[in-house]
């Protein structure tokens, strides 16, 4: 799994350009599932057929993109302004290293400021591609940039750009891999632009039409020196969401979640997260509603080139999705 989770984080699919992803996903769902479709926006589906008429339609969903940076302005002597994809902190960013699509490398640099004390704006940075002038540049207004860094192991801990979300993706691969009975119809759910407003998962859920949903996501933790208190840590086996800035998860889910983790020894934590949201939240107000949470991969350094998770994590969060696609969903 720890290969599957290299080739994902160090592939490119900022927002609204994840065909590589699709690419990769398709190939390792392959043979997995009853059948695979696709949408207009690019969202990949792997259906598992019901086997049992007491099933239900249960989406689960990760998305596949990731944050970048969209060139707004290319000046005379060849730097590139950005705008954001997604949550960007400009803080996260200088120094960094940054890839087209086209495999361009680029560098963040910052501008000299009147006030080096002021937090770098995004308009302070540019982006360097090597280019003479605006003439030779090899990238253009509209181009998109991702960071770029090697995925990295750090005892248990994995560490790498695009953790948030395709760690997500990796946990349903390997979940749909490992899912040898289920009375339930399972649509996995790989998403696109998640990150600049839960936009893919919006026109699935409603293709789709679930009857209960989960999204898998990470969450931010309160382990790290001096971060805002929460009761999320790495280690400590998967979150159950309760509440985020997007939504109240649902009260059913969240029982179904912690009694399959409880029943099968699952270690797991619960999480209300004060900013940001998931898939799940457009999910949850899908045409008449659908009941939905989230199973969160406790994350540090969320939207940073190095983001962190641990691996006994990754293994839980599975083993929990396992434990509540092979038994009966009570609501
Ligand atoms: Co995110
Ligand atoms: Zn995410």
């Amino acid at each position: 799994m720890k290969a599957l989770i290299r080739k994902l984080t160090e592939s490119y699919g900022p927002s609204g350009r994840e065909a590589e992803l699709r690419q990769i996903v398709r190939a390792e769902i392959k043979g997995q599932c009853d059948y695979i479709t696709e949408d207009a926006l690019g969202n990949l589906i792997g259906v598992v057929k019901a086997k049992a008429k007491t099933g239900r339609r249960i989406m689960l969903a990760a998305h596949m993109d990731e944050i970048g940076l969209i060139i707004s302005h290319i000046d005379e002597r060849g730097f590139a302004r950005v705008a954001p994809v997604g949550g960007i902190f400009p803080m996260n960013c200088v120094g960094s290293r940054v890839r087209f699509a086209s495999g361009r490398p680029g560098v963040i640099g910052l501008e000299e400021r009147e006030d080096k004390k002021r937090a770098p704006a995004l308009s302070d940075l540019y982006v360097d591609v090597g280019a003479a002038d605006r003439e030779s540049c090899p990238v253009r207004v509209g181009d998109m940039a991702v960071f770029d860094r090697p995925y990295a192991e750090a005892g248990s801990r994995l560490i790498a750009k695009a953790m948030d979300d395709r760690i997500g993706v990796a946990i349903l691969i390997e979940t749909m891999r490992r899912l040898k009975r289920t009375p339930h119809e399972v649509q996995f759910t790989f998403t696109v632009q998640e990150e600049v407003g839960v936009r893919g998962a919006r026109t699935a859920a409603f293709h789709l039409e679930p009857e209960v949903a989960v999204a898998v996501d990470i969450t931010t933790t309160g382990d790290t020196p001096r971060c805002p208190p929460m009761a999320v840590s790495l280690g400590k086996g998967p979150a159950v969401k309760v509440r985020d800035r997007g939504m109240i998860a649902d009260p059913r889910v969240v029982e179904w979640m912690t009694s399959a983790a409880a029943a099968q020894h699952i270690p797991h934590q619960l999480e209300v997260l004060e900013f940001g949201s998931t898939d799940a939240s457009i999910i949850q107000v899908s045409r008449a509603g659908v009941p939905a949470g989230c199973l969160s991969v406790p994350c540090r350094y969320a939207h940073s080139p190095s983001e962190m998770v641990d691996m006994s994590d990754v293994d839980q969060s599975v083993k929990l999705l396992l434990a509540m696609l092979q038994g009966p969903v009570s609501f």
